[in-house]
């Protein structure tokens, strides 16, 4: 095998135990801040019906699909958990209680361009609640991000969210060309995310391109440029009617996460849209504070997505906070959790003789909830007490003819190196 073929694909991770212990702990972080959410978990298969993801507009999430057809069928690796998700709700839609608070820990593909935290493939914790129309479900989905964050021992400002409603948008060009064509406005969305990655001009000129999907006269595409530097919602008011929900819904958000304590971590900002298709209302991105990460967590209101894939139309929120760009953060900002390997015993016959008796210890001790390494072929003592000691074990259980004779076991306690003997159990 050539060195390379070492290497698992581009873009893609083998998790070591380091790694895995990392992967587990923060799994564990968000596990327990949605169980403390009241949020119960699910999962769904990594491969899906392709055409749950095959949406048309222009979203780079839909180019960088792994897809493939096989014995007739059209099946794609999962890019995100939402369709899926989606896919769920829809059909069990008579007999669940909404609203439902779930959430899940999806390893999702993309083909991406790489840079720091993106990847090919990546862990990405989801929340979602479906059948709660009001926005008193962004803010809770938001506290508990900043719960989960806060609960990884990050300070308050390392992360701060950047909030936005679509409907602003479209309320503020409603009048305009959108009246002649609302099939634009998805991907306008699409083009306006890309503004922090190309900057304003660019992202003016693939609005207007004759033949882009938006194609806007040029001037057009300035102004709608222009209303996505709008950064307080008070300007923002000024462009629309006095009853608008959209601005109505921004209010009572930032009410509702004084509530939780949290809206000095959150501020309006025009520019953000989100690059994907379905969202429909508030739309929301966590970023480091110092600007140097991609997204750290993103989401919205999709309240159209079981409509568009055939079903009831059903409210629903939700975001997705990945395992990549939270782990550089933590890096960063030397929060990574100190996660050594850790047994807590190391049983060890000195001989073939023993290793019955041996044998028995072990399953006793595991069966009282100990982690127990037994040791596998004959090994001298000084050799098993230091590969103990890198393994974490606080105790070696040491058994030799003298111990079987008395019907006792020699416990060894690694930190003081004292020895003790203890009954064999029966
Ligand atoms: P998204 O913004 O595409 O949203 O992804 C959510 C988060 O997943 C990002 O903020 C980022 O942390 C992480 N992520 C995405 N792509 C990559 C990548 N290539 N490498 C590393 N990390 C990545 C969604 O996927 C929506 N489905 C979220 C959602 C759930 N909206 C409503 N419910």
């Amino acid at each position: 095998m050539s060195k390379t073929s070492l290497q698992p694909p581009r873009g893609t991770r083998d998790f070591y135990p380091e790694e895995l212990r990392f992967r587990n702990w923060l799994f564990g972080q968000w596990r327990q801040t949605a169980l403390q959410f009241g949020f119960e978990e699910v999962d769904a298969p990594i491969l899906e019906h392709a055409e749950l993801y095959m949406r048309k507009a222009g979203e780079e999430i839909v180019e960088q699909l792994y897809h493939f057809h096989l014995h007739g069928r059209h099946l794609a690796l999962r890019s995100e958990f939402t369709p899926s998700l989606a896919r769920m709700v829809m059909a069990r839609q008579g007999s669940l209680k909404l609203p439902i608070r779930w959430f899940s820990i999806p390893q999702c593909w993309r083909y991406e361009r790489m840079s720091r935290g993106r990847r090919r493939e990546h862990y990405q914790w989801n929340m979602d609640i479906w059948g709660a129309s009001e926005v008193t479900a962004e803010a809770e989905l938001m506290a508990a991000i900043f719960a989960s964050l806060d609960g990884m021992g990050l300070a308050s400002g390392d992360v701060r969210m950047r909030v936005n409603h679509r409907a602003l948008l479209e309320e503020t060009l409603r009048d305009g060309f959108l009246k002649e064509r609302p099939e634009v406005f998805e991907p306008l969305c699409v083009i306006i995310d890309k503004i922090d990655k190309i900057g304003g001009v660019a992202v003016a000129e693939q609005l207007s391109a004759p033949d882009g999907a938006v194609a806007l006269p040029r001037t057009a595409a300035d102004e709608v440029v222009g209303r996505l530097q709008v950064k307080s919602l008070d300007e923002a008011a000024q462009s629309v009617p006095d009853d608008s929900p959209a601005i109505a819904d921004l209010r009572r958000l930032f009410d509702l996460l004084d509530g939780y304590g949290v809206a000095d971590r959150v501020e309006f900002d025009a520019s953000v849209v989100r690059g994907l298709a379905y969202y429909t209302g508030i739309v929301f991105e966590g970023f480091d504070a110092a600007g140097e990460l991609r997204a750290v967590c993103g989401g919205g209101r999709y309240d159209r997505l079981a409509e568009t894939l055939g079903g009831r139309p059903i409210p629903a929120v939700g975001f997705g906070f990945g395992d990549a760009v939270i782990a550089e953060l933590l890096a960063d900002r030397g929060k990574l959790p100190d996660l050594p390997r850790r047994v807590d015993a190391v049983v060890y016959p000195m001989s073939e003789a023993e290793r019955a008796t041996a044998q028995r210890l072990a399953r006793s001790l595991r069966q009282t909830g100990y982690s127990v390494e037994l040791v596998l072929a004959d090994t001298k003592a000084k050799r098993v007490f230091s590969d103990a000691d890198k393994a974490g074990a606080a105790r070696v259980y040491m058994i030799g003819p003298d111990e079987m004779a008395r019907d006792v076991v020699k416990v060894r306690d690694l930190a003081s190196r004292e020895e003790r003997d203890e009954p064999l159990p029966s």
